[in-house]
């Protein structure tokens, strides 16, 4: 008896009706952009990354223009990543008080302070190995690595940063840098942490763009295999046990169930990585004509936004932005 009385079509007769319905809405405070900070590169540097088209290697002060011009189109918060000068075997210059993401993050807080500085606390940039950890032979040694991430972390809050986002998959790591920061009287920085992280080829952009692959093997010793979903469910728990206050899915798009079973799971805000990989997808298809590149950078971010991240990461998040606060000045000029 569905048909004929009942017409799922009725309510997509006009684009004002469909907004009505509209289940899923993004908004750019959502987003969260990741910015590439070059340690001594002075002023005024902004390079191109050739693996991911439309980002760029930045000075500290124009990682400040940056991230002011995405809080003028309503993105509140920027990740940090550094490439450092010298890279050592414990990645020293992770926690070097003058590095460059600390100058960054001192560079925009002086700009605008309402911008959310959060610093990724990893050392695979900072290592000349390329791994995320500290290494006994050719294995990462978990434990040895704890304590270095806590530093990192310590001198990120130090420098000015909102929060820390710790993406190395360590054991432990959430608990050993909340103790870090506690005791150094950080309190009140909170942990967004990346616990379900897989090992994932879509990181492959983003390894060129930071110079940081591994330089022997690879990190499936420490990153999840793409299979699991149970292994990410009890990596999360984990996480909220030692502390973490955000809950990081990365990829996103391959991992939208993940992102879903997360959200149906637990309590705190979850945050999703639309990746490197992802990224350079889209662009890639767009530039040779394949894909209308605006309409799939929103059709994957509010899939994202729909499987039930609270936030997401994303390279798009200037662009997207500024599609939606035209949208919303196209419909105030309408009623007007
Ligand atoms: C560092 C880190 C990586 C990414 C974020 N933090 C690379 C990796 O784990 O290999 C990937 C981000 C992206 O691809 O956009 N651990």
């Amino acid at each position: 008896m569905a048909f004929p009385i009942n017409r799922p079509r009725r309510l997509r007769t006009s684009p004002t009706i469909r907004h009505m319905v509209r289940e899923t809405a993004l908004t750019p405070h959502d987003f969260i952009l990741p910015l590439f900070v070059v340690e001594d590169s002075g002023t005024g540097f902004k390079k191109p990354i050739k693996s991911m088209p439309g980002c760029y290697h930045l000075s500290p002060d124009m990682a400040a223009q940056m991230a002011k011009e995405a809080y003028s189109v309503g993105v509140q918060a920027v990740l940090l990543f550094g490439l450092p000068t010298k890279k050592d075997s414990q990645g020293s210059s992770a926690w070097a008080k003058d590095g460059g993401v600390q100058q960054a993050v001192r560079a925009i807080k002086d700009v605008r302070s309402e911008i959310c500085v959060i610093c990724d606390t990893c050392l695979c940039e900072y290592t000349d190995h390329g791994h995320c950890g500290v290494l006994r032979g050719e294995t990462v040694d978990n434990d040895a690595t704890l304590e270095l991430l806590a530093k990192t972390a310590v001198s990120q809050a130090q420098a000015g940063a909102d929060m820390v986002a710790p993406s190395d998959m360590m054991d432990g790591r959430v608990g050993a840098i909340r103790q870090g920061l506690d005791d150094a009287g950080f309190l009140d920085t909170p942990i967004m942490s990346y616990a379900a992280k897989f090992a994932s080829s879509f990181y492959g952009p983003f390894r060129e763009a930071t110079d940081c692959a591994p330089a022997f093997g690879d990190r499936k010793t420490y990153q999840m295999d793409p299979g699991n979903s149970r292994e990410a469910m009890r990596e999360i728990a984990l996480d909220i046990e030692e502390g973490a206050d955000i809950i990081i899915v990365k990829p996103a798009l391959p991992y939208l169930d993940i992102i879903k079973s997360t959200r149906d799971s637990f309590l705190l805000p979850v945050a999703a990585y639309q990746v490197s990989g992802e990224y350079a997808q889209i662009k890639g298809a767009a530039a040779i004509g394949l894909v209308d590149e605006v309409s799939n950078m929103m059709e994957s971010l509010t899939s994202i936004k729909r499987a039930g991240a609270d936030m997401i990461i994303t390279y798009f998040a200037i662009n997207a932005a500024k599609v939606l606060v035209d949208q919303m000045t196209s419909c105030a000029d309408i009623r007007m």
